[in-house]
């Protein structure tokens, strides 16, 4: 493969995400970032200055697995440290696996901030899809606040929690509308008036162009920081291929829900009327929905852009509609000839989500420990045994028996803790994602639960508790392979995969304020088989006196 090579500089800029102007973290002074592209077999060569005057910085490659490059998963206080203001950090990794992905910033909330983009990876010379198309086109949703990622942070938390509310506004690769709508001339009773966009305006919609009766790919990706949504292309349906950067078996529908954190790619057929336009839309869904959809045009060769759709956008299923979503994600399986996933496993870890308070603070915890990161990242402390580094006491594996699921929890206390599951390498690991009551009754929350270093297969989604009998309900056949998944509320979902990738690895909601308030686990497998981690990915914390030692010595 070849070597690509990208030189970043990220910063704070001024932007017009949604028509109102605010600051958004920028690469090379772009927002969103820009877009790598690669084949499968690539090395790609980032080359990262943090311009930032008073922030570290990092940036994951979301999806990718880092196989022989742990220190390059850019997950602050676990892969590696934050990159100080002014220091250039190098991330160079193998693209091995062709598919959707993207990048973000992964610390504190600066994903919140704007800090993420696209990352196609397309198959190796000679090598071809197993689907054909004439186009593609590529999506980065996302969700817009207009009070600040700080402002967002100390109000998440304060005691009592001060909770950051719905987006303001949806965002397609970047851009959306927030004081006015593409479609307000559809709605009688709108308060809203119609865009009056040219098309060179930062949040101007990204139109797509289309030649009648082509196939074209569309690829998906959403790094919302809490929505999950719902896409639909008017009177289009849709083929669902591939997620998180694996082939699916096909299927077809009119509209496909999309977690933070998922990626996936979608054949259409330009073949409804060819006089027309058509929109594309994303809605919020799993929360009652206060931010308006998100819409941009499909437009058909040789019309204007600016003709507008006959009928109003595409209605998403009500926000709270879970079988719809339940039905959607139980047609989402592997493509015929996808690798299998183990029979057995070897350990089984069962990890309640609840919502806890500790002190007055709101928090979310796993097992009863909410996730708080260390000063030194755990790549370098557990390849040098370092002790104090972090929490030594392993993580628990289960929860009580007797957790009543379906309730707020008789004692909402829960702790802090910074511990690890460290994993045996190259065996088999179940992890049974246990959702549970929130604070409030009746109240159990969507999480999308993201793997770094691997994919893992989906076996199954149930409801309630999970007991021991609900295995003999796993699909074993032809379960999807993917890097997130998500738990429904007051269900449970069912994970394997096989711990033979050496490193460091968070697991966590991938709703960015709920990893803030604790939703996360970290797993390490095979960390001394690590090859020699770079100085630069260590020097703070222990790791950082350590490497002060050695050099004086
Ligand atoms: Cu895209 Cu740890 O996340
Ligand atoms: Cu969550």
């Amino acid at each position: 493969g070849k070597v690509r090579h990208f030189k970043w500089e990220v910063g704070y800029i001024h932007w017009s995400p949604d028509g109102l102007e605010g600051v958004v973290l920028g690469i090379n002074g772009q927002f969103p970032g820009p877009t790598i592209r690669a084949r499968a077999g690539d090395t790609v060569h980032v080359e990262l200055t943090n311009h930032l005057h008073t922030e570290g910085v990092v940036i994951h490659w979301h999806g990718i697995r880092q196989i022989g490059t742990p220190w390059a998963d850019g997950t602050a206080a676990i892969s590696q440290c934050a990159i100080n203001p002014g220091e250039t950090f190098v991330y160079r990794f193998e693209v091995d696996k062709a598919g959707t992905y993207f990048y973000h910033g992964h610390y504190g909330m600066q994903r919140s901030a704007g800090l993420y983009g696209s990352l196609i990876v397309d198959v190796a010379e000679g090598e071809k899809e197993p689907f054909l198309y004439d186009g593609d086109f590529n999506i980065l949703l996302s969700d817009w606040w207009h009070s600040s990622s700080h402002e967002q942070e100390v109000d998440l938390s304060s005691k009592p929690m001060r909770w950051i509310g719905e987006p303001q506004t949806l965002l397609i690769n970047g851009r959306g509308q927030y004081n006015c709508s593409l479609a307000a001339a559809y709605f009688s009773n709108s308060s809203v008036s119609q865009c009056n966009i040219r098309g060179g305006e930062q949040y101007a919609p990204q139109i797509l162009h289309v030649h009648p009766n082509k196939t074209y790919r569309l690829r998906i990706a959403s790094t919302t920081a809490l929505a999950s949504l719902n896409l639909a292309i008017g009177n289009h349906k849709m083929v669902v291929v591939e997620a998180d950067g694996n082939y699916l078996q096909p299927f077809s529908v009119e509209n496909m829900d999309i977690y933070s954190g998922e990626s996936y790619s979608v054949l259409f057929t330009a073949d409804q009327n060819p006089s027309n336009n058509y929109w594309i839309s994303i809605s919020v869904r799993g929360r009652e929905p206060r931010t308006p959809q998100g819409l941009t045009i499909l437009k058909y060769h040789p019309n204007s852009a600016s003709k507008l759709p006959k009928s109003p956008p595409p209605v998403a299923p009500r926000w709270d509609d879970y079988n719809y979503s339940k039905s959607f994600t139980n047609k989402i399986l592997a493509l015929t000839g996808s690798p299998k996933p183990p029979t057995t496993y070897n350990r089984r870890i069962m990890l309640l989500n609840t919502q806890n308070l500790i002190d007055g603070y709101t928090k979310w915890a796993i097992n009863n420990v909410s996730l708080i990161l260390p000063a030194t990242p755990y790549l370098g402390s557990i390849k040098f045994g370092l002790s104090n580094a972090f929490d030594l006491k392993t993580p628990p594996d289960h929860f009580s028996h007797d957790y009543d699921v379906m309730r707020p929890a008789p004692n909402q206390n829960s702790s802090y803790g910074s511990g690890v599951y460290m994993l045996s390498f190259n065996t088999t690991i179940d992890v049974i994602l246990q959702n549970a009551n929130a604070l409030r009754e009746n109240v159990s929350e969507i999480h999308p639960w993201h793997l770094h270093g691997h994919d893992f297969w989906v076996l199954g989604y149930g409801e309630g508790k999970f007991s021991k009998k609900d295995e003999e309900k796993f699909n074993l056949k032809n379960p999807p392979l993917r890097n997130t998944a998500v738990i429904f509320p007051f269900g449970w979902t069912a994970l394997r995969f096989v711990a033979d990738n050496p490193g460091v690895w968070a697991f966590h909601c991938h709703i960015e304020p709920h990893l803030h308030m604790g939703m996360g686990v970290i797993f390490a497998e095979g960390v001394g088989r690590v090859k020699k981690i770079p100085t630069e990915a260590l020097g703070c914390g222990l790791t950082g006196k350590m490497l002060m030692n050695n050099v004086h010595k």
